[in-house]
């Protein structure tokens, strides 16, 4: 595996690539980004994972000095996966000036993630674009457990006509549900005990509606209820349509298979994030 760390030494590692296929990431890796590279190899003959810890993306609240920088286990991860080229550029070659333009992402980077974190997608589509810039791949994969940053990417390549194919990635989870996180790191054992009732919890409500139930918000409530009665500080859960993360229709007009559970909620000081199809396809999104 090349290790890159500028453009120029990217462009090298790359210039006799017929197809490439890129995983952005910002290290800390676990079995999920693996994954991703795992799809990324179905798509292209050349497989380039990045690391960059974006600053852009994180709040005054978020300590971005304490985010884990964990690269030579994430090296040799990527390696034993079989990724071609890791692009891994220091802060100067993304920054080299104060990143004074940013991609303004559409109202809905202001809604769930975005309630709790402003300016968040504004952070990870300006990196990301510029990401697209430096790498030019062909097809990206996203995980599917950031899905309002999927959504958002997609829009974002598709409105800027960047020809860059988009391919969702089912989220990876623990035998007991939990969806794997780098964050899953900072949880306790009682924590990581009670983590995976953020996934049942989600996964309920999915099974509610799938049995006829259209009373999202009342769903929505009993679902923040529960986690809250077990010690969890819950930001969101939500019933969205798949398609733009839409609010549904109240009186339940849009089909069942589309709809999306999505929850955000810390347990003790780590936040976690999860999401449900009602119904499962895999790879649709
Ligand atoms: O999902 C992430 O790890 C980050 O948001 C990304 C896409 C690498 C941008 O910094």
């Amino acid at each position: 595996m090349e290790i890159a760390r500028d453009r120029a030494s990217l462009e090298k590692a790359l210039a006799d690539a017929q197809r490439v296929a890129f995983v952005p990431t910002m290290g800390n890796l676990h079995e999920g980004h693996i994954k991703l590279t795992r799809i990324a190899r179905e798509h292209a003959d050349r497989v380039v994972a990045s690391i960059f810890v974006n600053r852009l993306q994180f709040g005054p609240n978020e300590d971005f000095d304490r985010y884990p920088r964990t690269f030579e286990p994430d090296r040799a991860a990527l390696a034993a996966a079989g990724v071609d080229v890791l692009f891994a550029p220091l802060e100067q070659e993304m920054y080299p000036t104060p990143q004074v333009y940013r991609v303004a992402p559409p109202l809905l980077a202001e809604e769930l993630e975005g309630a709790f974190r402003p300016g968040f997608f504004a952070g990870v589509c300006t990196v990301v674009l510029k990401l697209f810039n430096l790498v030019q791949p062909d097809v990206a994969v996203f995980g599917k457990k950031d899905r309002q940053q999927l959504k958002i990417v997609r829009g974002m390549v598709q409105q800027f006509n960047l020809p860059i194919e988009i391919v969702p990635a089912e989220t990876v989870r623990a035998a007991d549900g939990l969806a794997l996180s780098s964050r899953n790191g900072y949880l306790s054992p009682a924590e990581r005990a009670e983590a995976p009732n953020l996934y049942r919890i989600l996964r309920a409500i999915a099974d509610a509606i799938l049995d006829g139930r259209r009373d999202y918000a009342n769903l929505e409530v009993a679902g923040r209820a529960e986690l809250a009665a077990r010690g969890w500080k819950v930001d969101y859960v939500a019933v969205r349509h798949g398609l733009a993360l839409r609010i549904p229709h109240p009186e339940g007009f849009d089909h069942p298979n589309l709809l999306i559970v999505l929850g955000a909620a810390t347990l003790g000081t780590t936040r976690l994030i999860d999401n449900v199809d009602v119904l499962t396809e895999e790879g649709k999104d």
